[in-house]
């Protein structure tokens, strides 16, 4: 089968098409023949090695020292199940699905297997491959931090790169959970945020964000480029300030400072995801609360200009990559 190798960290340019053999599913697993993907920012960074410097050497010995030991990215999917291992029960031959492929990632391939207890789940049937692709990593995500705040009907939420992958889901996720939603954007995206149900907007290129005016009770940071202090005298006292990226030092000691003085919680890291929240999300999605906004959609061969565009920093939603000439819709 073909799949996008990166045989090293550096430029999209280090990216190679090789033929490998296509994996056989062992008993507890699914061969997943996959018809469209996604290139999004934890791509890029992996392949860019683009690290925290202060966990640069923790995640180089978790990920690969000179370039990834998964040597296929792609952490994300939407295809149909082709053959099934003898002990799995959850799926058939023929499904149609959608999956996040995790730490394993692998995903940039014509051919994928994944264990029955993966995150894998039937797709949205209102939705086409390219779109369903596109939802796993970054809805999962959202999902995951929104469910540490507890949203609730009227609760005022900021959400700060609205535009991104994670954040066109957290809008739409925090507007269905009956949250009143202001979103952080550029001039350009101001339109598309609001589409997506976001009561207000911020336009980031305008407003100096050291002066955000009212009070929040959750501020959901999904890129990373929030102020801080800011972001502690808008909150709340026992707000929830949640950051999707990890933190360099001087901003784990600026986050404890303001955190003790404005008296709130602040929530990084890693999120978990669950076959349960794929199967929430799906239903979101079939209820018509929730759909991918797709920037730009590339063939598998142009996957290379897809990371240099990803690479931009200012992708609108999602980057899909559709397997040619295997797509079906
Ligand atoms: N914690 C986890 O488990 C987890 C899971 C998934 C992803 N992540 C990480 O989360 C991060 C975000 O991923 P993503 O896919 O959402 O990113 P993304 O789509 O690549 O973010 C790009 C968006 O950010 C906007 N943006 C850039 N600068 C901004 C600013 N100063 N203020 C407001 N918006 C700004 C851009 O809009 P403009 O072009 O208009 O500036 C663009 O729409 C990545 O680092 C990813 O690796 C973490």
């Amino acid at each position: 089968m073909k799949a996008v190798v990166c045989p090293k960290y550096g430029p999209p340019e280090v990216l190679q098409f090789k033929e490998i053999e296509k994996p056989i599913p062992k008993d507890n697993e699914v061969l997943i023949k996959i018809f469209a993907t996604t290139v999004n920012a934890a791509d890029a960074r992996i392949r860019g090695a683009v690290f925290p410097s202060m966990f640069n050497i923790p995640v180089r010995l978790f990920l690969g020292i000179r370039g990834p030991r998964k040597k296929i990215l792609g952490v994300e999917l939407a295809g149909e199940i082709e053959t099934v291992g003898k002990n799995i029960s959850r799926f058939k031959e023929g499904d149609q699905i959608f999956a996040s492929t995790g730490a394993d990632m692998s995903a940039h391939a014509e051919y994928v297997c994944l264990p029955e207890n993966a995150e894998v789940a039937i797709k949205p049937t209102n939705m086409t491959y390219e779109e369903a692709a596109a939802v796993p990593h970054c809805a999962l995500a959202a999902l995951f931090f929104l469910n540490k705040g507890n949203i609730h009907n009227g609760q005022k939420i900021l959400i700060y790169g609205a535009s991104g992958g994670i954040g066109t889901f957290a809008v739409q996720i925090a507007k269905s959970l009956g949250a009143e939603v202001t979103g952080v954007c550029s001039t350009a995206n101001i339109q598309m945020v609001k589409s997506l149900g976001a009561d207000n907007v911020i336009d980031y290129t305008k407003k100096d964000l050291n002066q955000i005016n009212g009070t929040y009770d959750i501020i959901f940071d999904t890129i990373g480029k929030s102020p801080i202090s800011a972001c502690g005298r808008a909150l709340n006292k026992n707000g929830l300030y949640m950051l999707a990226v990890h933190m360099d030092l001087p901003r784990i000691i600026e986050g404890m400072k303001v955190s003790r003085k404005n008296k709130i919680k602040i929530i990084a890291g890693v999120a978990a995801y669950s076959v349960e929240n794929l199967n929430y999300l799906k239903d979101l999605i079939e209820s018509g609360k929730m759909k991918t906004v797709i920037d730009k959609n590339y063939t598998f061969e142009q996957i290379i200009e897809a990371h240099e565009y990803v690479d931009t920093g200012h992708k609108k939603g999602h980057v899909v990559i559709t397997m040619n000439p295997i797509t079906k819709s």
